[in-house]
């Protein structure tokens, strides 16, 4: 966690607890005003001429063009580079892609497969590095869900949210996020696949205390909010059927909402519906997953410009 920081350099966002709890909260109290500007239709330039350049090793819909979007609305402008368009690849050293590229744009976003690659970027990198995902880390898509169960419960005080399925990157963060900002937060897992215990710890050390359990029935019941991820994720195509059969239970869908029909849904997206939730969950009255993935551009604006400040 920040606690000092160092002007001389600049300041990443590799996860959530990057930011102070207040620094967080100003954050979310930006993405807030952001959305409200876009709904209000009033322009804010406060990117104007800056450049963001985009790495993604791995396939992405939301997080590609929330950013792009982003830096378009704030002014500034985003450059794609896909696979194909880096060195990394064919050999080039991560540190020489990042102290190039901190030459030329004014902020990186990565999306990389290990946590340790995005580490890597941000130590070489004279400009801030934003982390959009790696095998162990979400933090972006964490801010659009603060933003959103802040919205639903008008606040963060006295709510109750339950991760169900698999302590994935997405739950990890998550966890951080709950413990940064009070939410009582539950995890459910199978047996073998539970939250690293080192975010667990990270969790407990930022005033968070996470229940975990193997009994999704009991996790759902009295939750305000209910949040899952796909059981199989890019890479795991190999381990299909061994985890269809150790998720049997974890579907949110009609079974577990009985328990649950007042919470409030929410998937970051993309979704494996009839998988880890039915179509009918997804698109039911308790579903906020749309207005969750429309946050990703509002909490991104907003930790840019934070971050470009
Ligand atoms: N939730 C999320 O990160 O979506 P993408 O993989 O489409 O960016």
């Amino acid at each position: 966690m920040t606690t000092e920081t160092d002007d001389t350099q600049p300041r990443h966002f590799l996860d959530v607890d990057d930011l102070t709890e207040t620094e967080l909260f100003t954050v979310l109290d930006q993405a807030a005003a952001y959305k409200r500007a876009v709904e209000a239709g009033d322009e804010h330039t406060d990117l104007e001429g800056q450049t963001l350049g985009m790495l993604f090793q791995k396939a992405s819909t939301r997080t590609r063009v929330s950013f792009e979007t982003g830096m378009t609305q704030l002014g500034g402008h985003a450059i794609f580079l896909g696979e194909d368009d880096i060195q990394l690849g064919r050999g080039e050293p991560l540190k020489d892609t990042s102290r190039a590229l901190s030459r030329y744009v004014d902020a990186v976003m990565a999306r990389v497969f290990k946590h340790e690659n995005v580490e890597v970027l941000a130590e070489y990198a004279d400009v801030p590095v934003v982390n959009g995902l790696t095998d162990d880390a979400h933090p972006c898509q964490t801010l659009a869900d603060l933003q959103t169960i802040r919205e639903q419960e008008d606040g963060f005080d006295g709510v109750s949210a339950t991760w169900i399925g698999d302590g994935n990157n997405v739950a990890q963060s998550f966890a951080l996020g709950c413990a940064m900002t009070d939410i009582d937060l539950t995890v459910a897992t199978p047996e073998g696949y539970e939250l690293d215990e080192e975010v667990l710890e990270r969790a407990r050390e930022l005033g968070g205390d996470p229940t975990t359990t193997t009994d999704p029935v009991e996790a759902v019941t009295d939750a305000d909010v209910i949040y899952t991820d796909v059981w199989i994720s890019m890479g795991q195509e190999d381990e299909r059927d061994v985890r269809m059969n150790d998720f049997e239970g974890f579907q949110v869908g009609a079974d577990l909402l009985e328990h649950a029909p007042e919470a409030s849904i929410m998937h970051c997206l993309p979704a494996h519906r009839g998988e880890e939730i039915t179509d009918e969950a997804i698109e039911s009255d308790q579903s906020i997953v749309f207005d969750q993935a429309e946050n990703r551009l509002h909490a991104q604006k907003a930790v840019l410009s934070w971050l470009l400040e």
